[in-house]
């Protein structure tokens, strides 16, 4: 058939079924996303015949004689040179973070009226965004822009634009799957995986030979082809932290979703058939869901490994288990003068980013393994990779190309060691793209917890003892188990002064879905629980809330103490909590409360979080500046940019320190080729610790070009002053270019230690309707200490982006794990992530405070906005009805039976 694709008329045969998505991309046109092949998510959109549509509900067969423009083709659908008003409005904006729904939401939004535009929860209704919680969208389709201009030495507090945004507004950014099937790639083999459709089961045999008779089939590998060596999926700078529990294909399976084998084919069509096709002989065993069963005497045991795997305890399916003390609590509750015990439980949700997990291998003309991964950690995937199948490190090159979003889901090696069996054994490319059902059903989810707290405090609030019991559901493998159980444990409490606290903690293997690294990394679960406790203290001891913090949160010289007495590497890197505090507490107060009627309560609550800026035990990155022929710079650092800006902040962190704008240094990253070394883009860490590391190196280069200049100008170096293009002394100026023959090149390190400690306030508003139990925020404020912020719209736009995030979790997210231990809901039609019509506008407010640690004063500021939002809703629906709800999410048919009118 022929259809005209942005003006070129092309020919093409769909094959039968085949949906105009796939068509497109397989035409090129990288700029045409995949979300959820489902109609839900809107990655896809493109203009059909002038139409919105999603393109992934268009039979490819209707296009015939149509005409399409993608967001490649948009600019030329307009009069003159440039870009479409639409895109440079979100250029303008930065309306986007990792910007995977960019091309889609720019494409819808190229086609609204005024009328529309004054609608947008309406006229965004089939386009989600999980990075940016709408607000910078929101300011590009208004025409607002908050840039600031670029200039020779002053980048740091600045707004300046992301680097990739002209490249993500025109669909030229490249992420993972973007790559046709040539030069390296040519003969490209597609990957799919067979998976289980029990919680529990022994492999008795697999019968291959019905699937390798489909045409197109290569190759069926199962547990005979995997190597004999446990690992685990975590990724974290000592891989000896996470238990050794999986191997890349197992002979048991231990929940619905699990590898059986796997089938390589010409095309995902055939592979998907071989899967069907091949015969699975099951033993089913005994399966356990429930964290609690499965620690009693006479449950299955989930990991029979051995001793070397560092399972806490093999028969009680305790994965890490945590008991810590200081202090005696006995004492301090018998010092009390009230006691407060409660139970809080937090839900299963996904981190839902909207490109799924996926990669690529192929062997390089060198013979080298090459893995092309959308992955926070290309370093630690790649030593995981050689420890795995053997191989040293110059024989392995991981790296991403721009990653569609993380949130911790990404610090997890589930592609990346199937595919490089896969290449290994066909000798051919071979890629793997997770569809929305398998990121949902397949990959990993927030550890589901509950959370036992139990506090005592004197008649004026001061804190005498707390007590915490955490109970962590990892579910079939342990990988982040006992990483997230250890950090959930930590900051919630250790933010408070009180010489006596005690935790217990069990992280406990079930047949459900693994739980993985989530934004927060635990806390959110546990702070949800603390500061619930703490408003329901305040509540009962008739104290205004933020007066309870004031009383009791640690103050700098205060030791920095959860439930272990060692001295750990945190300090006092600045404090800004008592800043954010106030600057909550008086945007409420000068906002006049709410009023949507008389069938509406309004409450308003509040909640704090500490987070330590720098993961314990070790981050470190290694960062690369060389001066060019041109006078323009270029830097190589490893982390990786997944919407965390951390390719605008490096540049600017350079382009302070040489005196230059943040437009002259060009950065590559996330490439093992490129340093020695990057413990990966979590934890915040990629300001913090390589942005470390790039401080140095451009102090360290500016030092050596200040050297030559000097020795050129016959001055002192002192003397030389680096400006723009060029090094001034005194009525001299010599230009960088000159100089660039010398090869100067610096390299900066940085090792995650010492660590400093941020903190976020959340207030909200709510209104619950008196009848359905609908809630509703009227206002969000969120006060954040994130140190000097290099690019403050940025930061705000990860603040606002998280507090979305998690509201949609404290809300209504939920992923159902139904009676077979199968995930019930895995779309984005029954998950549901918050649409723009689901959030409020935050504002965000930033305390004014120097981090010695961090980087020009920075701190981390991408996943901590997350962790006081559950407690800060409970505490306002609290306020608003007198119900107090301690299980998240809270959606209306729960409030709804709780409220007094319904008793
Ligand atoms: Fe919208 Fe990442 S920027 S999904």
């Amino acid at each position: 058939m022929t259809l005209t694709v942005n003006g070129r008329a092309q020919q093409a045969e769909p094959r039968p079924g085949q949906c105009l998505r796939t068509l497109l991309r397989e035409l090129g046109w990288f700029g045409v996303k995949k979300g959820c092949d489902a109609g839900d998510c809107g990655a896809c959109t493109v203009h059909l015949d002038g139409k919105p549509v999603h393109s992934c509900l268009v039979p490819a067969f209707r296009a015939e004689g149509s005409t399409i423009t993608t967001i490649e083709g948009l600019a030329d659908t307009v009069p003159g040179e440039g870009l479409h008003p639409m895109q440079q409005a979100f250029l303008d904006a930065q309306g986007f973070q990792c910007g995977f729904c960019t091309a889609g939401m720019v494409m819808t939004a190229s086609t609204l009226d005024p009328a529309q535009k004054a609608e947008l929860p309406r006229a965004l209704k089939g386009n989600l965004c999980r990075c940016t919680g709408y607000s910078a969208i929101a300011d590009a389709i208004a025409g607002r822009c908050s840039l600031d201009a670029d200039a020779d030495g002053a980048a740091s507090g600045r707004s300046l634009p992301a680097p990739a945004g002209p490249d993500i507004v025109t669909g030229q950014a490249r992420y993972t799957m973007d790559a046709a099937p040539v030069g390296d790639l040519a003969g490209l083999l597609h990957l799919k995986i067979l998976r289980s459709p029990h919680p529990h089961a022994r492999i008795r045999a697999i019968d291959s030979t019905r699937a390798l008779a489909v045409p197109g089939v290569v190759a069926v590998l199962t547990h005979k082809d995997a190597p004999d060596a446990l690992f685990s999926t975590a990724r974290h700078h000592h891989h000896s932290d996470d238990v050794d529990d999986t191997r890349v294909l197992d002979e048991v399976v231990r929940f619905v979703g699990d590898r059986v084998a796997v089938v390589v084919a010409q095309s995902e069509a055939a592979a998907e058939a071989g899967c069907a096709a091949i015969a699975v002989d099951y033993q089913l065993l005994p399966a356990v869901f429930d964290p609690e069963a499965a620690m009693a005497p006479g449950a299955p045991v989930i990991h029979d490994k051995p001793a070397t795997s560092r399972i806490a305890d093999i028969s009680r399916n305790i994965v890490a288990e945590l008991h810590g003390h200081i202090g005696d609590v006995d004492q301090g509750f018998d010092a009390a003068d009230l006691i407060l015990e409660r139970s809080y439980t937090s839900q299963r949700v996904q981190h839902a980013h909207l490109e799924t997990h996926g990669a690529i291998g192929w062997r390089d003309t060198d013979g080298r393994l090459v893995i092309r991964s959308s992955t926070q950690t290309p370093f630690l995937t790649r030593d995981a990779l050689c420890r795995l199948y053997g191989l040293p490190r110059d024989r392995v090159r991981v790296f991403a190309e721009r990653v569609g979003g993380g949130f911790g889901g990404k610090q997890e090696m589930i592609t990346e060691d199937i595919v490089a069996l896969a290449v290994m054994k066909t000798g051919r490319p071979v890629k793997l793209e997770f569809t929305r059902t398998e990121q949902f059903a397949a990959s990993t989810s927030r550890h589901p917890m509950t959370v036992r707290v139990k506090l005592g405090a004197k008649a004026d609030g001061t804190l005498t003892a707390i007590e915490m019991e955490i109970l962590s559901n990892t579910g079939a493998y342990g990988n982040h188990g006992g990483g997230v159980l250890f950090h959930g444990a930590n900051e919630c409490i250790a933010l408070y002064r009180c010489a006596n606290k005690k935790v217990d903690g069990h992280a406990v293997y079930t047949n459900t879905l693994p739980s993985g690294a989530f934004r927060g990394y635990g806390l959110s679960q546990t702070n949800f629980a603390v500061e619930s406790a703490m408003d329901e203290l305040a509540r009962a001891l008739d104290i205004d809330p933020f007066a309870l913090r004031r009383r009791n949160v640690v103050v700098p010289d205060d030791p920095l103490i959860s439930y272990d007495p060692h001295p750990h590497d945190v300090e006092y890197g600045s404090y800004g909590l008592d800043q954010c505090l106030d600057l909550v507490e008086n945007a409420f107060a000068d906002a006049v409360p709410g009023d949507p009627g008389p069938d509406w309560m309004v409450g308003r609550g509040m909640a704090a979080a500490m987070i330590d800026t720098i993961p314990p035990r070790g981050h470190t990155a290694e960062s690369r500046l060389r001066l060019l022929a041109d006078g323009t710079y270029q830097l190589s650092v490893g982390t990786a940019e997944f919407g965390n800006g951390t390719s605008t902040v490096h540049r600017q962190v350079a382009a302070t320190a040489l005196g230059t704008r943040a437009a002259n240094i060009a950065l590559s990253q996330s490439d093992t080729e490129h340093v020695r070394h990057d413990t990966g883009a979590y934890g915040s860490t990629g300001t913090v610790v390589a942005g470390q590391a790039t401080q140095r190196a451009a102090q360290a280069l500016a030092e050596m070009i200040r050297a030559a200049a000097a020795s050129r100008l016959g001055v002192a170096p002192e003397a030389c002053r680096l400006d723009g293009d060029a090094v001034v002394a005194g009525e001299q100026r010599l230009a960088l270019s000159a100089l660039a023959p010398e090869g100067l090149e610096a390299v900066g390190h940085a090792s995650g230690s010492p660590r400093s400690i941020a903190f976020n306030v959340q207030g909200f508003e709510v209104a619950v309707h008196r009848r359905s139990g609908e809630i509703r925020i009227l206002r969000s404020v969120h006060a954040a200490d994130a140190g000097t912020v290099i690019n403050p719209m940025q930061c705000r736009g990860q603040v606002q982006g998280g507090v979305a995030q998690a509201i949609g979790a404290a809300l209504y997210e939920r992923m159902i794990v139904d009676d077979t231990g199968a995930i019930a809901n895995p779309s984005f039609r029954g998950y549901h992530i918050p649409s723009f019509a689901d959030l409020p506008q935050t504002q965000v407010l930033f305390a004014d405070t120097y981090d010695r640690v961090g980087p020009l004063g920075a701190k981390s500021m991408s996943e901590s906005p997350y962790n006081p939002v559950a407690a800060a809703l409970a505490n306002a629906i609290c306020e608003a009805t007198g119900v107090r709800l301690t299980q998240t999410p809270f959606t209306a048919d729960r409030l709804y039976r709780l409220l007094p009118d319904q008793k």
